[in-house]
């Protein structure tokens, strides 16, 4: 939410911004700023909507000056327009700001008694003030810690000042930010893709950490002001896979490579001449916890749900899961043979990060479920399980959706067999099942021009419905979300049995309803259900798999069949189509399928 960038160079820096700026974008996007430093000067653009506006701005005003900073914004405290875009700035310094200053109201009330004007309706704008007021009687250094110690929230800061020709000051607590490290240049961003075209040298801030940069020079310090030493570290993941290459959109190019990501993944746990799963390093004897407790948001937390239920199938552990933004607040019950499992893609989300927090200073046993692996989630989890999917662009989440819930469900096989649930001969025949999955998504993958013809009834529908029972339920919610994220149709995702009680009474002539219902357990009493909305009006889209039994029910309006596998993998391939359905709906309006409306990648405030 929100993405900061800062170079201090010895050559013009605005268009290494812009660029980088580019890159954040999927950050927010809704208006977007820069400021460079220029002979004492600081010059500042700011404009409505994408980085492409902005990028007009920088060329007509001709922006110069070695040392900037640029800001995409996904607004948080004011409307967003041009004036309540970043960088804020005073007559002394600019400030481009990720994340929420929880006491703005009491702060800028003081600031005002001390005669400081604003301008913009943001939190961000006390930053600016009170930094400015703090240099009137103290030097740089000291005046970043008072300023630092004042603010309630969360920030992620680059700032820059008047006075100090190649300097850029960066600050985190709560939101990312990463250092880059060039030759006679030096850089700040929000992550390390937005540096990846300038940089593979990389350190990150700690939280309540800031740093200073100049040209020739990077040193970072605590809360206190004491010098902190840190590791560089080297990225290893190539530009290619930032491109979108041939595809239209990074959604439709993620989709595609899911056969490749899982194959990535598998082969990062699997042992193919044992067929046995290899977690190395794990931290604690695997036999020894007894429950789970598996936290996410949004996409990721309907792995979580999914995770639930193989857990359950597959275990005798006890297993909860819980929304990061609920559990943070609970009054929670620790747990000490608990594992705490947090499950994320960007390893950013704000929620997710907090629930760690305050696991981790608990002192519980915690562990993450990651895409990310340098990001705050992976860093401060004390272990971590990788997806490796990938670097993943689009907003919504596809391929690290699959990647969580294959990561989630080799640990739960793995501790099936550890915990002696499972014998040893269906656990080798699930790892081989397992290592054919990429190959049943690829053909998953090729009910795509069914799909691209159907799509144009949800496109035109008042509100749709994604029904499934048992394994199925969550990825009812995942295919519920997609559609209302993307092609902004309302979706309930529910599960097929509770239909009865309650939203049956939203079925009308013509709604479309997906039903998930796969020849599992579940299947009969799901096609039940289905025959109850078809009753009542409804267009049904069956999703099932392949089969020599033919469907046993009237007036299916449309069915697609994803291919056959054991019953625990079947949500995989039930996830493709529905992520498809969503991308051809938005597609049809022309919206902006990367980039949906009021969203952003990486959730970096509460
Ligand atoms: C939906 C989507 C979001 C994220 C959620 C958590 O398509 O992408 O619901 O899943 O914001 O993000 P991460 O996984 O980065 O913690």
């Amino acid at each position: 939410m929100c993405g900061i960038i800062g170079i201090t160079s010895s050559k013009p820096v605005s268009s290494a911004i812009i660029n980088s700026l580019r890159k954040l974008e999927y950050r927010g996007y809704d208006s977007a700023g820069l400021a460079t430093l220029s002979e004492g000067i600081i010059n500042e653009v700011k404009s409505e909507g994408r980085v492409e506006n902005l990028e007009k701005n920088i060329a007509i005003k001709n922006m110069q000056g070695s040392v900037g900073i640029g800001h995409v914004r996904w607004a948080t405290h004011g409307i967003p327009n041009t004036i309540n875009a970043h960088p804020h700035s005073s007559n002394n310094v600019s400030i481009v700001h990720n994340g929420i200053i929880e006491n703005s109201t009491i702060l800028k009330k003081f600031l005002i008694s001390k005669g400081h004007k604003f301008k913009s309706q943001t939190d961000t704008e006390v930053i600016v003030h009170l930094i400015t007021e703090y240099l009137k009687e103290n030097d740089l250094k000291n005046s970043i810690i008072k300023m630092l110690n004042q603010l309630h929230g969360s920030f992620a800061l680059g700032i820059i000042f008047k006075d100090q020709p190649d300097l850029i000051v960066g600050a985190r607590r709560g939101s990312p930010l990463a250092v880059g490290y060039g030759p006679n240049e030096n850089y700040l961003g929000s992550d390390s893709y937005a540096l990846k075209s300038m940089t593979n040298k990389i350190s990150y801030l700690n939280d309540g950490e800031f740093c200073i940069l100049k040209k020739n020079l990077v040193e970072f310090f605590n809360e206190k002001g004491a010098k902190v030493n840190k590791k560089v570290l080297e990225l290893s993941s190539s530009e290619q896979d930032y491109d979108k290459g041939d595809f239209k959109h990074f959604m439709a190019k993620e989709i595609e490579e899911q056969p490749t990501t899982l194959k990535n993944c598998i082969k990062e746990y699997i042992d193919n001449i044992n067929n046995d799963i290899n977690i190395y390093n794990f931290p604690w004897d695997l036999k020894k916890i007894s429950s789970i407790t598996l936290i996410g948001c949004g996409t990721a937390y309907h792995s979580c749900l999914m995770a639930k239920y193989w857990f359950e199938e597959l275990t005798s552990l006890d297993v909860t899961i819980d929304i990061a933004s609920e559990f943070r607040y609970r009054k929670n019950r620790f747990k000490k043979d608990n594992l705490y499992v947090f499950v994320s893609q960007s390893g950013e989300t704000a929620d997710t990060y907090a629930a760690l927090d305050l696991c981790n200073k608990n002192n519980m046993k915690t562990c993450s479920v990651v895409n990310v692996i340098e990001s705050s989630i992976a860093r401060d989890a004390n272990f971590v399980l990788p997806i490796h999917c990938g670097p993943e662009i689009g907003v919504a989440s596809t391929k690290a959706f699959l990647g969580q819930m294959l990561v989630l469900y080799i640990f739960s096989l793995k501790l099936s067999v550890l915990n002696k649930d499972l014998d040893k001969k269906t656990y080798v025949n699930k790892i081989k099942d397992l290592k054919n999955l990429p190959k049943l998504v690829e053909e998953t993958l090729l009910t795509e021009s069914k799909i691209q013809t159907i799509s144009s009834t949800f496109t035109d529908a008042k509100g749709s419905m994604f029904l499934g029972r048992g394994f199925s339920y969550p990825i009812a919610l995942e295919g519920a979300l997609k559609l209302k994220e993307l092609a902004y149709v309302h979706a309930e995702g529910y599960p097929a049995g509770e239909m009865k009680h309650g939203p049956l009474a939203l079925i009308e002539d013509g709604m479309p309803v997906v039903v998930l219902a796969p020849r599992d357990n579940y299947y009969q009493k799901t096609i039940s259900n289905m025959q109850e909305v078809i009753a009542r009006g409804a267009k049904v889209l069956l999703i099932t798999n392949k089969s020599k039994d033919e469907v046993m029910s009237e007036n299916i309006w449309q069915t697609i069949e994803v291919e056959s596998a054991n019953d625990d993998l079947l949500p995989f391939l039930l996830t493709v189509p529905l992520q498809k359905l969503a991308y051809y709906s938005a597609l049809k309006k022309g919206y902006d399928i990367d980039k949906p409306r009021n969203l952003a990648k990486s959730v970096t405030v509460e």
